[in-house]
């Protein structure tokens, strides 16, 4: 089966946040079983560095924004072919979405409509690029696609939309309907009008064949106003076509044993000596006292309302003065009034706290290997790779009690002794106040002074099955049930 994967990111060609991960770590998991997956992105720069073998295949003279050229290749290091949508007047600039001052690029509705015109021409049928049996989107910017399909007649390719985060929807004003080639049929709220506005996320959520949620529980939360963002009643519409299927995380790239960041730092669930050389690293790298007995607590995240990153600002102080044992790193960026506020911690509590503000993939490696604690608060959390990432390298995640984290972390509760019985592995608190955040913590370092009980969780947690191979199958079912006239194996 042919599956065409469209998207916003892929790691390692483009990354913000947990999307690029979780699309590049299903379509290599595909591939590898036999699933012909091709990958299609905008070519934004540097997006060709990845590719072998690049040659234009299409080109598509008529998209909104102008005309644009398809690029194939081959991406070695997830063994997929991609395909690349080239515009430069669209693409070739800083930002995937923002601009380095932390606006919306103004022609966002532009360019990811192109990339969803561009996507349904591909299903459609191109000469020189395979046609596709289903097409799989992620997120609102690959949204309009299934709309875009239906308007151009082709029923026979199948639509999946993942929602991996329904808090960005892609709203613009309706003016751009003639510009993106929407027909007028649809601009209403039957189609994609959306409080007199255009909304990509919920055309997706209307025209798309399946709809899956990355995690079980966020997926029963965005039925909820409180979750869903004003599109729960479109969501409960779709009824049964709407299914959960959790992300993995990529084993190899996250490995302990043999991460390619930490060379000759290898450490498992038996041996967890070399931890206590990433946690040094960690400390020097971050301007803390190299301290073994210390408890270093770190984030790793985009600074945002989402992630509580204002709460953290908060928290982390009242933290750091109850326990003159704990150490803070922090990498993200963000909000810049919330990486202000993080920044002037590492002024107030010298070589007890550091903030680098940026986005470093080998950083966020060291972090996950050398800390002790992970903090991850999190308003909503559609599924939450970074705990996962944690936890495989016996750093202890403290995460909010909401979305894909009720899944994934599990809390010792009252009855710590439950860690010994082999399933504890994180703390979870309810609330949004810096005084709910610092009681987990204070949590977390109580259960720190009991060394059997945080190594039991600390293994728990390294040897919990987090693979995209224990969830892909469930992707397979999906393409499967939409196409049963495919063998889902053949190349
Ligand atoms: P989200 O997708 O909502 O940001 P996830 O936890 O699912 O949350 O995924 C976040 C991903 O982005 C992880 O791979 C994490 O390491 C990475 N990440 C986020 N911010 C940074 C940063 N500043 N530096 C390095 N990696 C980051
Ligand atoms: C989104 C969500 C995050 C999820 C990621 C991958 O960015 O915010 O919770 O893990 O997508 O699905």
């Amino acid at each position: 089966m042919n599956i065409l994967a469209v998207t916003s990111e892929a790691f390692p060609l483009a990354k913000t946040g947990g999307l690029g991960d979780a699309v590049s770590g299903l379509a290599h998991s595909l591939a590898a079983g036999g699933t012909r997956v091709t990958l299609m992105l905008p070519a934004y720069p540097s997006t060709f560095d990845f590719l072998r073998n690049a040659r234009q295949v299409a080109l598509l003279p008529d998209l909104p924004g102008g005309a644009a050229s398809l690029w194939q290749g081959d991406c070695a290091e997830l063994g997929v072919p991609v395909l690349l949508l080239k515009n430069d007047d669209l693409y070739d600039r800083e930002g995937l979405y923002l601009t380095p001052e932390g606006n919306e690029h103004a022609d966002n509705a532009i360019r990811f409509g192109a990339l969803a015109h561009a996507a349904a021409q591909v299903a459609k049928g191109l000469p020189n690029v395979t046609r596709p049996h289903v097409v799989h989107l992620h997120d609102w910017h690959t949204a309009l696609t299934p709309l875009l399909m239906h308007q151009l007649h082709v029923d026979d390719v199948k639509t999946v939309l993942t929602l991996h985060n329904i808090a960005f929807q892609g709203v613009f004003p309706m003016a751009y309907a003639d510009a993106l080639r929407i027909e007028d049929r649809y601009r209403n709220d039957e189609g994609l009008g959306f409080w007199g506005q255009m909304n990509f996320l919920k055309a997706g959520i209307r025209y798309a064949d399946l709809i899956t949620v990355v995690s079980g529980n966020y997926a029963r939360e965005i039925l909820t106003p409180q979750f869903g963002c004003g599109l729960e009643g479109v969501l409960s519409a779709r009824g049964s076509d709407l299914i959960s299927i959790p992300n993995g995380i990529d084993t190899e790239l996250w490995n302990p044993e043999a991460d390619s960041y930490l060379p000759g730092w290898g450490f498992g669930p038996d041996r967890l000596g070399n931890k206590a050389l990433c946690k040094k690293a960690l400390q020097r790298a971050f301007g803390l006292e190299v301290n073994g007995k210390a408890t270093l607590m770190a984030m790793g995240s985009r600074l945002t309302h989402q992630k509580m990153a204002d709460v953290a600002a908060s928290a982390i102080p009242l933290a750091l003065d109850a326990h003159p044992n704990l150490q803070v790193c922090v990498i993200g960026q963000g909000d810049k009034g919330l990486e202000q506020a993080l920044l002037a911690l590492e002024q107030r509590y010298p070589g007890r706290c550091g903030v680098h503000i940026g986005f470093d993939e080998r950083t966020a490696h060291l972090l996950h290997a050398g800390a002790d604690v992970l903090l991850h608060g999190s308003r909503f959390e559609p599924f939450g790779l970074t705990p996962l990432y944690a936890m495989r390298y016996g750093t202890i995640p403290i995460g909010s009690r909401v979305g894909g984290m009720v899944d994934t972390i599990r809390d010792p509760g009252k009855d710590a002794t439950a860690a010994l019985m082999g399933t504890a592995t994180g703390i979870l608190f309810d609330g949004e106040q810096p005084e709910d955040m610092a009681a987990a913590i204070t949590r977390a370092l109580v259960l720190r002074n009991r060394p059997a009980i945080w190594r039991a969780m600390q293994q728990n947690g390294m040897r919990a099955d987090f693979s995209w191979l224990k969830t892909m199958p469930a992707y397979l079912s999906a393409y499967q049930s939409l196409r049963p006239d495919v063998a889902l194996g053949r190349i």
